[in-house]
């Protein structure tokens, strides 16, 4: 099938070149003149595993194509995607000028009948007026659907690939049968294709993440709990993971989640109940209790150092909002390095993808290690804000040797407590018996 895809970020980038893989044939539209050059000579402009193998692969077959022209773009394509930015605006509502304004020019170019499809997360009525922004103009026939993406930084291209479902929101039975085919490839083992109308697959997206994003702030004042209670939260998650109703998956206690999905999406669904005038205290919770969260180490670290951080210097393991990511969208570590260096001390950071990124945001506020383990020089702690692989079974014996103090503070629980004690560490982690 002959498919345009508008917008070349992430998710526009995962899913045109997902598409492609199966055969069909992708053209890529996105208005940043260098980006597109950039795709179109082979460079992956985005940082996730196996996309770059996928991309390098079906760019070379002829399958990817990219352009800056819209009407050239989408001339042959049965359906165009629309992956299009929703940042929020002031108010926390998302911001649908992107949408609406590509939906605008395709009414006054469109020239056979073609199914546009909502790829981004949108606020419910999105579709009615991405319709209504096209038929303003357009003389031909077209549907409008809603097919919200489920895709997860770093396992983007196994989760477009083998979905565990697909929404597809439409009244239309033609498009119906089209999106159907498209995905046919992709729901092979199964997995079910779920049919709504629009507006249910919009408001699914919203729901599944703010469900997601209260599972998680639900742990982490559990967490907390268990520290005043003498419980560990460790045993908490696994007594009540393994009942199938709640599931064993995300229920980790951190420092909080960040990202560009969770943080946006929940403030999203609370402005558009607003908007209906419906107080959603649930999510108003969640939303308090991750903001609070990012900064749960911080108490702990004062009272080490009784109260006064200043000529502290600090070891930083872990930038990015999660592990696999190159992304610090609200990360945790930023607020962390915030705080930090307010209270006068110093922090080095260390992070196995996000370094240049975080150089861009707080400059020559920190000091960037090569290494995970130079990182600790003269640092009177260690601080872990992300829990990548490397962290996992670090060389004890070095972090002992280079640490001023063997002092570990972890935001993502990443060690065995008893282990911590036996090798002589004062170790505090998130809702465990010390
Ligand atoms: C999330 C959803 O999981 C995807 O299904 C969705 O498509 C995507 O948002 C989106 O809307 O585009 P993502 O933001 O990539 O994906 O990251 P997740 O892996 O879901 O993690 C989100 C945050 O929750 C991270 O900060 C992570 O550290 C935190 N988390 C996750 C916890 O604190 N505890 C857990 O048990 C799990």
């Amino acid at each position: 099938m002959k498919i345009t895809v508008v917008g070349t970020g992430y998710v526009g980038l995962v899913s045109g070149t997902c598409f492609a893989e199966t055969g069909n044939n992708v053209t890529c539209v996105d208005i940043d003149v260098n980006k597109v050059k950039k795709l179109s000579n082979g460079e992956v402009t985005i940082y996730e595993p196996g996309l770059e193998k996928l991309f390098e692969r079906n760019l070379k077959e002829g399958r990817l194509h990219f352009t800056t022209d819209l009407e050239e773009g989408i001339a042959d394509a049965k359906v165009i995607f629309l992956a299009l930015p929703t940042p929020p605006g002031e108010d926390g509502s998302a911001d649908l000028s992107y949408i609406l304004g590509v939906a605008d020019k395709l009414g006054k170019i469109l020239k056979d009948y073609k199914v546009i499809v909502d790829k981004s997360t949108v606020p419910v009525g999105t579709a009615e007026k991405v319709t209504a922004a096209i038929a303003k103009h357009a003389k031909v026939e077209f549907d409008v659907v809603s097919n919200p993406e489920f895709l997860r930084e770093g396992v983007a291209v196994e989760d477009f690939m083998k979905p565990d479902r697909v929404v597809i929101g439409t009244s239309s039975e033609r498009a119906r049968k089209i999106m159907g085919d498209l995905y046919a490839p992709y729901v092979r083992q199964g997995n079910p294709v779920i049919y709504m109308d629009e507006k249910s697959a919009e408001l699914t997206k919203y729901a599944a993440n703010s469900f997601l994003a209260t599972k998680i702030s639900f742990m982490n004042e559990i967490a907390i709990l268990c520290e005043k209670l003498g419980a560990d939260v460790d045993m908490v998650r696994r007594g009540i993971g393994s009942d199938d109703r709640i599931g064993k998956r995300f229920l980790f206690p951190g420092i909080g989640y960040g990202g560009s999905c969770f943080p946006k999406d929940v403030q999203a669904l609370v402005k558009s109940s607003e908007e209906v005038a419906y107080d959603f205290r649930i999510l108003n919770a969640v939303m308090d209790v991750n903001e609070k969260q990012k900064l749960f180490l911080m108490p702990k670290i004062f009272n080490y150092f009784n109260n006064d951080l200043k000529g502290k210097h600090f070891a930083l393991w872990g930038l990015a909002f999660k592990p696999n990511t190159d992304d610090i969208r609200e990360a945790p570590a930023l607020y962390l390095i915030d705080e930090l260096t307010k209270a006068g001390a110093t922090v080095s950071v260390f992070d196995p993808e996000a370094m240049n990124n975080v150089k861009g945001v707080v400059g020559d506020k920190v000091t960037y290690a090569e290494h995970q383990y130079e990182c600790l020089d003269n640092a009177d702690a260690l601080i872990i804000a992300t829990e990548w692989s490397v962290f996992r079974t670090p060389d004890f014996d070095q972090i002992s040797g280079t640490l001023k103090n063997k002092v570990i503070f972890d935001g993502r629980n990443l060690f065995e407590v008893s282990r911590m004690k036996e090798l002589g560490f004062h170790y505090e982690s998130v809702g465990r018996l010390a």
